[in-house]
């Protein structure tokens, strides 16, 4: 059996057998907890979120979380009891007092601290850890003020220890397969791109239950308050810090209309909430120029009622991703929006190929937190570091300078200290060897002949197979969204006029070609013919067919081979989503 079954295995009985089983679960934990080469972990804010990643750590192996701090006293004693029910020893408890984790970072049997505090703690909690030579990880943002910034990075440089913001965005799937598909050159080079993090807090967090502590934030500040989960995926997209670098911000708040009208409505126009002088803007539009000359625009946009949304937008010479439209443009592969989920599907990256926990928000959470782990197990850098860190945060305090200057620009010290111009890009290598969309990775048949099957609809589908090339002759049309009805992809050939596909295959080659065509309509109002034979009979258009033809060494004397789709009636359209080639060696 191995640990992680028998792991699972005890939790099951533990929690069928309840308190009884308490002094068993007390022993078999502190083997757990003991387990050799176990990461040593102390948590710093067990509220929501750290609640959160707390279930996530417990859950991976060889992590042993030794001691929790909050200054709620109960939520330590509820964090203690899950360690402790997850088959671990009881972690210490610190909660005397707000600075009660340097009584935690002093632990010699702690590896790393990670940190879900209120923002104003994130900073000394991680400084004051890597003083006592942990790796530190912390909360969204890390820092509030550029000194603090200029802390994480002094500290982390004078003690060598890593220090990592949980910044979960840059590592969901989605954006992941951005970042490859940039790496490919997909999109030419990158110029410009937009990023926002609206998300309607006001009632859930700014005011919510026990969370009000970020609501004094809307009476003291005018930034961007939340700028790294729409930075989080840019900063690799642009090579920020890798490359380039961020040179300066002008932003630009709205009044403040939100809350008050919000508090208003929900609770009456006498209620102090509702009376309350909130300094925060509603929408904060940050510019910035990179020092290669590329632009970023930031959005700031938490209280205002509206959906969740990142509005990422990244473009380049050559095209641009669109996560609203959920679509990319790539220039001469489609004349319009392409969608993105098969790009998405071609461009996984290996993190995610090789498939991750539901947990947290759909998996992201758990990649990051089991990639912080095992850079701290193996002694490495984080997969995010310092300089990443605190580029992303410094647009808090940079936005706010800006904006009471009246939008002035703000130069962005360089937290690398010139660093960004050597570095080469280092976060979420991907050695995946990828093939576009529209084109599947060469096969073989039943029969041994190489094969490949290729989209039709994508301009350029790429042609591995020896010796084969593909021509379209007449004009078809790339066509979109018909392909939910029919289950096909989601890019297809319209065909209105006649024309054809010209198969280059090598000359006397045997083999044979197959297309797969349907009418929506359900009415067959259109052929496909191989030139040099007898129309089909297609009785079935509109389910969808696959018109194969063998061919033999006399069709392909001169090495072509052309497939027509020619009009059988007076009207006539069809639509001819795949096409599959296969020839014998
Ligand atoms: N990455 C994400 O997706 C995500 C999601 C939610 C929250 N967050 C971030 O997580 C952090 C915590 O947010 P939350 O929603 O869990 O808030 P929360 O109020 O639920 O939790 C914060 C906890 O910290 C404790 N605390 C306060 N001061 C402390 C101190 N000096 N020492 C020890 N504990 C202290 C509080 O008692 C509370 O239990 C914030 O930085 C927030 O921005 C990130």
């Amino acid at each position: 059996m191995d640990a992680t079954i028998s792991r699972r295995i005890f939790l099951g009985v533990n929690a069928a057998a309840g308190v009884g089983m308490a002094l068993a679960a007390s022993q078999a934990s502190r083997a757990g907890a003991e387990e050799k080469g176990a990461v040593g972990v102390g948590i710093v804010g067990v509220g929501g979120r750290g609640s959160g990643l707390l279930g996530l750590l417990l859950g991976m192996e060889g992590v042993a979380v030794r001691a929790v701090c909050d200054i709620i006293p109960e939520r330590v004693a509820n964090a203690q009891k899950r360690v402790i029910a997850a088959g671990q020893a009881e972690p210490e408890g610190c909660s005397r007092s707000e600075t009660d984790f340097e009584r935690l970072c002093q632990r010699d049997d702690l590896d790393a601290v990670i940190t879900a505090t209120p923002w104003e703690w994130h900073t000394p909690v991680a400084v004051c850890a890597m003083k006592h030579g942990k790796y530190a990880a912390s909360e969204v943002p890390c820092a509030l003020t550029v000194q603090e910034c200029w802390d994480l990075v002094d500290t982390s440089e004078q003690t060598g220890k890593p220090f990592m913001m949980l910044e979960n965005w840059s590592f969901r799937s989605d954006n992941l397969a951005v970042l490859n598909m940039i790496r490919q050159g997909l999109f030419g080079e990158i110029v410009h791109c937009h990023c926002a993090h609206s998300h309607d807090c006001l009632s859930h967090w700014y005011h919510g239950s026990a969370k009000a502590w970020a609501a004094k934030y809307l009476t003291t500040h005018n930034c961007d308050l939340y700028p790294t989960h729409d930075l989080g995926p840019v900063l690799s997209w642009m090579d920020i810090g890798c490359g380039d670098y961020f040179d300066y911000i002008t932003s630009t708040a709205t009044d403040s209309f939100g809350p008050r009208d919000h508090y208003t409505r929900n609770f009456g126009p006498d209620h102090p909430l509702a009376k309350q002088k909130y300094t925060q803007g509603d929408i904060v539009t940050s510019v910035v120029r990179t020092k290669k000359g590329k632009t970023l625009v930031i959005n700031y946009d938490m209280q205002l009622p509206r959906p969740y949304d990142n509005r990422w937008m990244i473009q380049g010479t050559h095209g641009l991703y669109n996560e609203q439209r959920n679509a990319v443009y790539i220039d001469g592969v489609a004349t319009d929006w392409d969608p993105f989920p098969p790009y998405h599907e071609a461009y996984k990256h290996a993190w995610w190929r090789e498939g991750s926990s539901a947990d947290g928000h759909g998996g992201t959470d758990w990649l990051e937190l089991k990639l912080f782990v095992e850079a701290v197990r193996n002694k490495t850098q984080t997969p995010l570091d310092v300089y990443d860190s605190v580029t992303m945060s410094c647009v808090f305090p940079l936005s706010g300078e800006s904006i009471a200057k009246g939008s002035a620009p703000v130069q962005v010290p360089d937290f690398t200290r010139g660093k960004w111009e050597t570095r080469k890009p280092y976060f979420a290598p991907d050695d995946g060897k990828f093939v576009r969309p529209g084109a599947a990775p060469v096969g073989r048949t039943e029969d041994g002949m190489l094969t490949q099957e290729f989209a039709l609809g994508l301009r350029t589908p790429e042609v591995q197979l020896p010796g084969v090339s593909l021509r379209f002759t007449g004009d078809p049309t790339p066509h979109a969204g018909w392909a939910a009805a029919a289950g096909q992809p989601s890019h297809c050939m319209f065909a209105a006029e006649q024309w054809g596909i010209e198969i280059g295959v090598p000359k006397g080659s045997t083999g044979k070609v197959a297309v797969y065509a349907y009418d929506l309509e359900g009415v067959r109002k259109q052929t496909v013919v191989f030139e040099n034979r007898e129309p089909d009979r297609l009785d079935d258009f509109h389910k969808g067919v696959w018109v194969e033809h063998a061919f033999t060494a006399e069709d392909t004397e001169d090495g072509l081979l052309r497939l027509t789709v020619s009009k059988a009636g007076d009207v006539g359209n069809c639509v001819l989503s795949r096409l599959r080639v296969a020839v014998a060696e």
